[in-house]
């Protein structure tokens, strides 16, 4: 059985969809949890009911990754309050569709904020402890996108495979240092960013999918508790789809 008992975990994005699944399946493998979000009440109440759930100890931090100094201080109250940080998940992120040819600049730049400088400031500081501590797993949540492209997402898949290039990197430098990074790409899961999409595109995603059928959160939590744990010590640097087959290579 897979164990994450006196570990902490940080999870981005994660008062609601991939996010709170990845904190959940964490917690109900032992770890101590943060939950952090925009979101305040939301972060709030899925922090309570983790704890209450898995009899873990879960704090909520409100914190945007956008923010490089409120990032530094999320990862300080976690070791404030735990002492050490063993795993953080990049998961906030969006999207701001639309095609190549009339895209907007703020949209272009909001989805690099969040989604890449976001992952960069979460990192950074998660890092300089996990150096010092000389353990540590980072996992990105990429997409498919950032390995296949898809019309109207440029923004979105080019900071998906920028996140994916900047795991590569960490996992280079800190591969002696006793850190690991690794991405994951989902492909289309069930969850509030995917059900906005108009049934026609829903329809089309489906033909494309090998499976036939959308993933779930779960999907993407179960790949992130193993790439967060002690089963996965000697992969660093990879990417893994969770895609139903979408992606091959
Ligand atoms: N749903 C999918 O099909 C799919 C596919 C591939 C990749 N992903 C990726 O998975 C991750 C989670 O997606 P989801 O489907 O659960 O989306 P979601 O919109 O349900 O959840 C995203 C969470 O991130 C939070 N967030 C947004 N901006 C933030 C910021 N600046 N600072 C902190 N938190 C912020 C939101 O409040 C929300 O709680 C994203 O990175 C997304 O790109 C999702």
């Amino acid at each position: 059985m897979i164990t994450l008992k006196e570990k902490v975990a940080v999870i981005t994005g994660s008062a609601r969809g991939i996010g709170r699944s990845i904190a959940e399946k964490m917690a109900e493998a032992g770890a101590n949890i943060v939950i952090t979000d925009i979101l305040k009440d939301e972060g709030e109440k899925t922090s309570r009911e983790i704890s209450e759930k898995y009899g873990v100890k879960s704090i909520f931090v409100e914190s945007n990754v956008v923010n490089f100094e409120s990032s530094a201080e999320l990862v300080k109250k976690t070791l404030d309050e735990f002492g050490k940080i063993d795993i953080l998940v990049n998961n906030a992120g969006i999207t701001r569709d639309g095609l190549f040819l009339r895209m907007k600049e703020e949209d272009f730049n909001r989805v690099i904020d969040i989604n890449l400088k976001g992952t960069f400031n979460c990192s950074q500081a998660a890092f300089k402890a996990m150096v010092k501590q000389r353990s540590g797993s980072i996992i990105n949540i990429a997409s498919v996108i950032g390995l296949m492209g898809n019309v109207g997402q440029a923004n979105y898949g080019a900071s998906k495979a920028a996140v994916i290039a900047l795991a590569k990197t960490i996992a280079r430098e800190g591969a002696k240092r006793g850190v690991r990074a690794n991405s994951i790409a989902p492909g289309f899961i069930k969850t509030d960013m995917t059900e906005i999409l108009k049934e026609e595109v829903q329809n089309q995603i489906l033909s494309q999918i090998p499976m036939g059928e959308m993933g779930l959160p779960e999907d993407i939590a179960n790949t992130a508790l193993f790439l967060a744990s002690d089963l996965s010590k000697y992969i660093t640097g990879q990417v893994i789809t969770v895609d139903g087959g979408m992606v091959m290579y």
